[in-house]
């Protein structure tokens, strides 16, 4: 996955900055907007592309936001011949994120006409009420009509997002948000605790003592998302992902992952260069991380004028790149392959991070396998304390 000079970046991702409403956790880049200000973004997204295509043959292709799915048929269309004219548009995955308010039939016939073959749908949960907790704008109703709509317009490669320990969330209710899940028959599952972010309505409300984190309720949870997703025949391959499919992808570095597993996010994890393009979007292209800046104005005026819009660009030290990768990879339930790891950064886990997995095993959150190092179930559950170890 090192690569030379010379080969293309194989990944691309595109921030969509708009949202009907903000929902009260989020702090994603994104906010209300005009149909003006969003016809100016695609402009301005579209000589983006034009920017890095000779740059770029995209094995996967990521449009996330905010949300894509608010950008109307005729935007769409003019992204989507842009990418076609700059033969951007065959990519093996190509995923679109879309809010269950903003899926009209023809908008999805469009996308999926336009090579878009897998979908992201915002479900976080079929409670009515802790949609409205969360401020979500959809029902559980256009949730279901929704997925029906992206089946009929032909796509077989569906993604749903759930939350779990939302304030007022009961472990039953979380049990019946996943049991309509499951039996919707999606390829896929994206789980997300709910993170309480600065600078979100449910951050100042917890501040203000409305009401209490319950670490017990949300691990119960956890455990509840495993067993039913198991049941349902789907497969974990990252602390909060599971897919169907059991068809092994050719390469080493996918060896274990069930076919439906979310490519674009399996480059991320394993430290692959990709292209960022939209605003606050990160790039990592050889080495070098770019940061634009999250101003939708600005970053339209500042293509508008030929530049980038770039808040922060940094060429990591080898070592903390490798270390940062470790981390990210070891969310896998795959672990890290050592000869993967040494080939992608040149550092051998072996050597420079042998006490902290030491320390894991001890912990009984890690596990050393002749091949590779991989986190328990138990250190999954507290992946993100395991990966601090590994920062340098
Ligand atoms: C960037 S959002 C885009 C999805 C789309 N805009 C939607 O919400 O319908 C991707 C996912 O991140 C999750 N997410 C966002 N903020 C979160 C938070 N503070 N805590 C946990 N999950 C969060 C939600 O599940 C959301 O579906
Ligand atoms: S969760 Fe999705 S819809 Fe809600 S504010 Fe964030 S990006 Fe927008």
């Amino acid at each position: 996955m090192a690569e030379s000079v010379a080969e293309p970046i194989a990944s691309l991702y595109v921030h969509v900055p708009f949202c009907a409403r903000k929902c009260l956790y989020c702090a994603f880049y994104s906010e209300p907007s005009t149909g003006e200000e969003m016809d100016r973004y695609v402009a301005a997204l579209i000589r983006e592309l034009e920017r890095v295509a000779a740059d770029l043959r995209p094995r996967t292709i990521f449009f996330g936001g905010g949300t894509p799915s608010l950008l109307n048929l005729r935007q769409w269309e003019r992204i989507l011949r842009a990418m076609e004219r700059l033969r951007l548009s065959g990519a093996t995955e190509w995923t679109v994120e879309c809010n269950p308010a903003t899926v009209s039939l023809d908008k999805a016939r469009l996308l999926r006409a336009g090579g878009v073959n897998r979908i992201s749908l915002g479900v976080q949960s079929f409670d009515e009420a802790l949609l409205d907790r969360l401020g979500r704008v959809h029902s559980r109703q256009m949730a279901f009509e929704s997925f029906d709509r992206l089946r009929q317009a032909g796509f077989d490669n569906v993604n749903l997002d759930l939350m779990f320990a939302i304030p007022g969330q009961t472990l039953e209710a979380w049990r019946a948000t996943l049991a309509e899940a499951t039996a919707l028959g999606s390829e896929h599952l994206a789980t997300y605790e709910v993170i309480y972010e600065e600078d979100t309505v449910l951050y100042a409300q917890l501040q203000a003592g409305e009401f209490a984190v319950d670490e017990e309720l949300a691990c119960a949870m956890y455990e509840e998302l495993l067993e039913r997703a198991a049941a349902a025949g789907f497969r974990q391959y990252e602390v909060a992902n599971f897919a169907r499919g059991t068809t092994l992808h050719p390469q080493p570095a996918t060896l274990t992952l069930p076919s439906r597993s979310c490519l674009h996010n399996v480059n991320y994890w394993r430290g692959g260069s990709f292209f960022g393009l939209g605003p606050s979007a990160t790039s990592y292209v050889r080495g070098v991380r770019t940061k634009y800046s999250s101003n939708t104005q600005l970053y339209c005026e500042q293509l508008e004028r030929g530049q980038r819009p770039v808040e922060s660009r940094e060429r990591l030290a080898p070592l903390a790149r490798a270390g940062e990768t470790a981390a990210f990879g070891l969310r896998m339930v795959a672990g890290w392959p050592f000869e993967q790891f040494q080939e992608v950064t040149g550092y051998d886990l072996r050597h420079e991070w042998a006490a902290e997995m030491n320390q894991l095993v001890e912990q009984g959150r890690g596990c050393i396998l002749p091949d590779r190092f991989q986190l328990t179930q138990q250190g999954l559950r507290f992946a993100d304390a395991a990966a601090q170890l590994f920062l340098r």
